[in-house]
């Protein structure tokens, strides 16, 4: 991978993307700026090298029309906040004006372009398009890992135009997993969550191939319980992929791997904050019941299985954690994760929320800034927005 510490930036105009895609509230206002201050190191480098700094980013869905809902503007700001060099705002991502106020902004300052997905082009990584943002820096960076699944004209086809190099998120979070994976210590471990199975096959599948012990909670495990021949009532279960999860359950066996299903479980009549949560094995579940989380055995269970690990790897929670009667099993499972001495990944939105909750994040090796990205690496799909940092450079490649 090329890293932006090789890049030779002193003096020059970096064009970074990064995924400033924050959660907003209705009035607008940033409910949280964790992806912003992700990008900090790479932002904060840049402008040390006497470099003038252009940041892109999408927010939202605008589905290729102009909405002043998606705008970067509140963004812009709060990188004001936050960093120490002066920050202006662009009221368009291509055009003429915004191509003056690149060319003049001075070494030391940061200039945000107006979100990229106003220009139906961006989505289509039309390649005029990506011409037109390359030719607004010398160099190009990409730091928005969580948009690296992406094939767009700011995360994979301005590449074509100008030298691309990783951010420090990008490296890092690329390391990262790239280490649970690739790790030659064992055991190796994933714990998967989440409510439906079909959004998670192709990471079962690779995962088997990879570690020794995959631990399974959350909604996607009724399906595997299904397949184990038990009976779960009225719990949320995909029919139509029993078979597949049968089929994983037998070559898990074969491959070696420890396939480990909830041995217990929270169940309530129905889903609702009032809902009174039993604890049941998962031999009992009564006909007019759901599961709902895990429960304390298995917290148990899980947690004897994540000390040993060497490495760790957990996306999903484990139950509808939303409610706190069935949150035990994502908290106990946040809680074994961070005693572990484990390196520990944690990949997805409402486990790292989990962790955030129980203010146990700095006993993380890692919290990911990426959603789908994380997974999309973790089934072993090659992510547009890496590859374009990992191409051979070919400089005569660039027109711009
Ligand atoms: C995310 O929040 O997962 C990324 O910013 C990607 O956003 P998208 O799913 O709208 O492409």
């Amino acid at each position: 991978m090329r890293v932006l510490h090789e890049a030779d930036i002193r003096g020059k105009r970096v064009l970074l993307r990064v995924d400033f895609n924050v959660p907003m509230n209705e009035d607008g206002e940033i409910i949280d700026d964790t992806k912003i201050r992700a990008a900090l190191p790479t932002i904060e480098y840049i402008i040390a090298q006497d470099a003038s700094l252009i940041l892109m980013s999408h927010l939202g869905r605008p589905k290729g029309k102009r909405n002043s809902k998606y705008s970067l503007a509140k963004v812009a700001e709060r990188l004001g906040e936050l960093v120490s060099a002066p920050v202006k705002m662009a009221s368009d991502c291509i055009g003429e004006e915004v191509r003056a106020m690149a060319e003049e902004l001075k070494t030391g300052e940061i200039l945000v372009l107006e979100n990229v997905r106003f220009h139906k082009e961006e989505e289509k990584n039309d390649p005029a398009f990506a011409k037109e943002l390359a030719m607004l820096g010398d160099v190009y960076v990409n730091d928005a890992f969580g948009t690296a699944h992406r094939a767009h004209a700011s995360t994979a086809g301005i590449a074509q135009f100008i030298p691309a190099y990783a951010g420090f998120l990008m490296e890092k979070e690329v390391r990262m997993l790239r280490m649970v994976l690739d790790s030659p210590r064992s055991p190796r471990m994933a714990i998967l969550g989440g409510a439906k199975v079909a959004d998670k096959l192709g990471l079962v599948n690779n995962l088997m191939e990879k570690l020794d012990i995959i631990l399974i909670g959350g909604g996607m495990a009724n399906t595997f319980l299904k397949a184990q021949g038990k009976n779960i009532g009225k719990s949320l279960c995909e029919d139509e992929l029993v078979p597949e999860a049968k089929r994983i359950l037998k070559e898990s066996s074969e491959k070696g791997v420890e396939l480990l299903l909830p041995v217990d479980a929270v169940v309530a009549e129905e889903l609702s904050a009032k809902a009174e949560g039993k604890v049941v094995s998962v031999d009992e579940i009564p006909d007019d019941m759901m599961i709902l989380d895990i429960g304390p055995k298995t917290i148990e269970l899980f947690s004897q299985v994540i000390k040993k690990a060497h490495t760790i790897v957990w996306n999903g929670p484990l139950g509808v954690y939303e409610y706190e009667q069935f949150a035990q099993g994502t908290y106990g499972v946040a809680k074994a994760v961070a005693e572990s001495d484990a390196v520990s990944v944690i990949g997805g939105g409402d486990s790292a929320a989990a962790v955030q909750k129980l203010g146990l994040s700095d006993a993380i090796t890692h919290i990911s800034t990426g959603g789908g990205a994380t997974l999309e690496f973790l089934e072993g799909i090659e992510l547009p927005g890496v590859a374009v940092c990992e191409r051979e450079d070919s400089s005569e490649l660039y027109t711009v």
